[in-house]
């Protein structure tokens, strides 16, 4: 019998073991309650470090969606837009948690190629808006994905190039980082240059995806949207009362660069399974850059695939199938998914 090979998400892997041995660090005697720990002071030091920005402040939340939501609604009025790519979780799979949070905020997702927005889809929609008028949102935040949610990812040039256009609109920027480790591993770039140093203001910052336990968080580099995010994050239930619990994890993750050596095996993972199903011919919808792959193979295939082949996935209409290596997936794995795929496909 074949062992299954869990290709579905990164957030059905584990968790890393250095975050679980991080956690048992943590659990020696007591701690002040509620973040007021030593772990996450230290965690506070850390962030500015790897991110080489003195205001960073660092927020523990229990999922990413917390993150995107509550960080965007210290960022949006309630009569603001976010503007964001039509394919981007804030807009498609987050359930309106966004304007939830914002007390009414609209989500606003627009079009651009690859999966991407590009300067100009920025412009046009800003072009097109009703500034000024009572009876339309008006626009207060651009927030990008990456990598985006087609497992394609920006430059630091082009989130430079993209935090340009807002700053001229007045629009504040945000990154939804869920898998923020996978594209700075894709764009061999420090932190700060995909983040803050490219004029990004507020980040959503996955871990969980990467190998923590139910931790990920909003970093904030503006001292004035850091004060209100306390009040936010209480308000909705995201003070966690064992917080040194998640700055601990967060504080092994980020530092020596565990975050990115987790990336790196996904990436690889993803490396070998994306080249061989494209020596089998197979067509892909983007080109993996990270650790996420959608690839035409047909409804027949796919049945297949999950028939006889071991391979859980996703499968996401018109013959298409969603594969996502994490942390945890081996590249002997990858390798042995195409050649199971090769077995069905041919
Ligand atoms: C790009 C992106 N952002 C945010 C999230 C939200 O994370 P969670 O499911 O932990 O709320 C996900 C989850 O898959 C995601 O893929």
């Amino acid at each position: 019998m074949l062992s299954p090979i869990e290709l579905r998400s990164d957030n059905a892997a584990g968790a890393a073991p250095e975050l679980l041995a991080a956690l048992t660090d943590a659990n020696s005697g007591g701690a002040m309650a509620y973040g007021g720990d030593a772990f996450t002071e230290r965690l506070q030091q850390v962030a500015q470090e790897v991110f080489e920005h003195p205001d960073a402040a660092v927020f523990p939340v229990g999922s990413g969606t917390a993150a995107n939501a509550l960080g965007l609604s210290a960022l949006c009025p309630p009569w603001g837009s976010i503007v964001c790519h039509e394919t981007s979780h804030i807009y498609v799979n987050e359930c309106g948690a966004g304007s939830l949070f914002t007390g009414g905020g609209v989500i606003r997702g627009i079009r651009g190629d690859g999966f991407q927005l590009h300067p100009d889809d920025v412009r046009r929609h800003l072009d097109s808006v009703n500034w000024g008028d009572p009876h339309h949102s008006q626009p207060s935040v651009l927030s990008l994905t990456c990598p985006t949610d087609f497992g394609t990812v920006y430059r630091p040039a082009e989130v430079s190039a993209l935090a340009a256009v807002a700053r001229e609109g007045s629009l504040r920027t945000h990154l939804d980082g869920a898998r923020l480790a996978n594209a700075l591993v894709a764009n061999d770039c420090t932190p700060a240059a995909l983040t803050c140093g490219a004029g990004i203001e507020m980040l959503s910052l996955g871990a969980i995806k990467n190998g923590a336990v139910s931790t990920d968080a909003i970093v904030s580099f503006d001292p004035a949207v850091n004060e209100q995010l306390t009040y936010r994050l209480k308000r909705s239930g995201h003070v966690a009362s064992k917080m040194r619990f998640q700055s601990v994890q967060l504080i092994a993750y980020l530092t020596d660069g565990l975050w990115l050596r987790l990336a790196e095996r996904a990436n690889a993972a993803m490396k070998v399974l994306s080249d061989g199903l494209r020596s089998l011919g197979l067509e892909f919808v983007a080109e993996p850059q990270a650790n996420m792959l959608f690839v035409h193979v047909g409804d027949e295939v796919a049945q297949r695939m999950a028939d006889e082949c071991a391979l859980h996935f996703y499968t996401m209409g018109n013959g298409v199938v969603r594969l996502v290596t994490s942390f945890h997936t081996t590249e002997t794995e990858a390798h042995e998914a195409v050649r199971r795929i090769a077995s069905v496909a041919g």
